[in-house]
């Protein structure tokens, strides 16, 4: 039994040690001005800057607006502009990740504003109630399975009262992008066999641009594991007060395979947003990227 116990524990650690390594040595190394290896898995294109633009900033609308302390739990260097914005009413950022790398480039980017601190967000070693916002995005999907409910916890335990948290990370599967998947394979195949009839060469798959440089054929992804809706709802929502609402229900192979200039791609994304905003608990639900919310001594109101 001992030895058990041993064992588990020996695999979540090196889980950790993997996902700290991959975001030290691929994630978070620069491929050009200000942009990271990480951002591979964003849509970088003008025809879907404006959606995820806003959908970055939806995250404000959650938390306080003012402070001493917000916690970014798993901040990475705080990679793209619009994250600086949650912590622009606060005296402190405080960025906790188990990457070193993220934190030296978080400083670099905000430098006295932030306090910086390796620590693992199941275990943060903070005390309790200090924080009057925290954010953590795509953090916890990197943990082992059995320690995600630990990191709600702690999220939960470091809010100062009444001060809400938001947590952004995918379902394991979203009904919306299933429902759009034999239109996404549709799209795939004809653009294979448009690309071989035209004699053009045929790119790997996932269109991304950056994909065939030499640095990238090595980053292969790292470790992640995700709870669905009714685990969220269920397991999480009964211990600490919580709502789901939408971040972004569509995914990144979703935008590049469908979304395009010249198929008004701009207005269909204007009118997802604004579809989203009137019915946020739908889109949270049935999407890809929920917007989780805690609300230290409210009520639940999810749905
Ligand atoms: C996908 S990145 C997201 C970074 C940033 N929040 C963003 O949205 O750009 C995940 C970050 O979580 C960090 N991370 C992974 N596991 C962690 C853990 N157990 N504790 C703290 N940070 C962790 C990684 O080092 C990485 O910086």
């Amino acid at each position: 039994m001992e030895l058990k116990v041993i064992d588990i524990m020996s695999t979540q650690a090196e889980i950790k040690q993997q996902v700290r390594e991959f975001y030290d040595q691929i994630g978070w190394q620069e491929v050009s001005a200000g942009l990271y290896q990480n951002a591979h898995y964003e849509d970088l294109r003008p025809v879907a800057r404006d959606y995820i633009h806003r959908c970055h900033l939806r995250i404000n609308q959650h938390i306080e607006h003012g402070g001493k302390y917000l916690l970014d739990a798993g901040s990475g260097p705080i990679q793209y502009p619009e994250y600086l914005e949650y912590s622009r009413g606060y005296q402190y950022r405080v960025c906790a990740d188990i990457s070193a790398v993220a934190l030296q480039e978080a400083r670099s980017r905000i430098g006295d504003h932030g306090l910086f601190i390796v620590a693992d967000i199941a275990n943060l070693p903070f005390k309790s109630d200090i924080f009057e916002g925290i954010v953590s995005l795509h953090t916890i999907h990197h943990l082992p399975e059995d320690e995600h409910l630990q990191a709600y916890r702690e999220l939960n335990r470091l809010l100062a009262p009444s001060s809400s948290a938001v947590i952004v990370n995918g379902w394991p599967s979203s009904t919306l992008m299933r429902f759009f998947n034999p239109l996404i394979r549709l799209s795939n195949r004809g653009k294979y066999y448009f690309a071989r009839l035209s004699g053009r060469p045929i790119k790997p798959k996932g269109n991304n641009s950056q994909q065939n440089k030499p640095r990238d054929r090595k980053a292969k992804g790292t470790f992640t594991s995700r709870h669905d809706y009714q685990w969220v709802e269920g397991t999480v929502g009964e211990l600490m007060p919580l709502e789901i609402l939408v971040w972004r229900s569509v995914s990144v192979r979703f935008t590049r395979t469908l979304i395009h200039r010249w198929l008004a791609g701009r207005f269909w994304l204007w009118l997802l947003y604004g579809l989203e905003e009137r019915f946020p608990y739908f889109f949270g639900k049935n999407g890809q990227y929920p917007l989780i919310v805690i609300q230290k001594g409210q009520l639940s109101r999810s749905r």
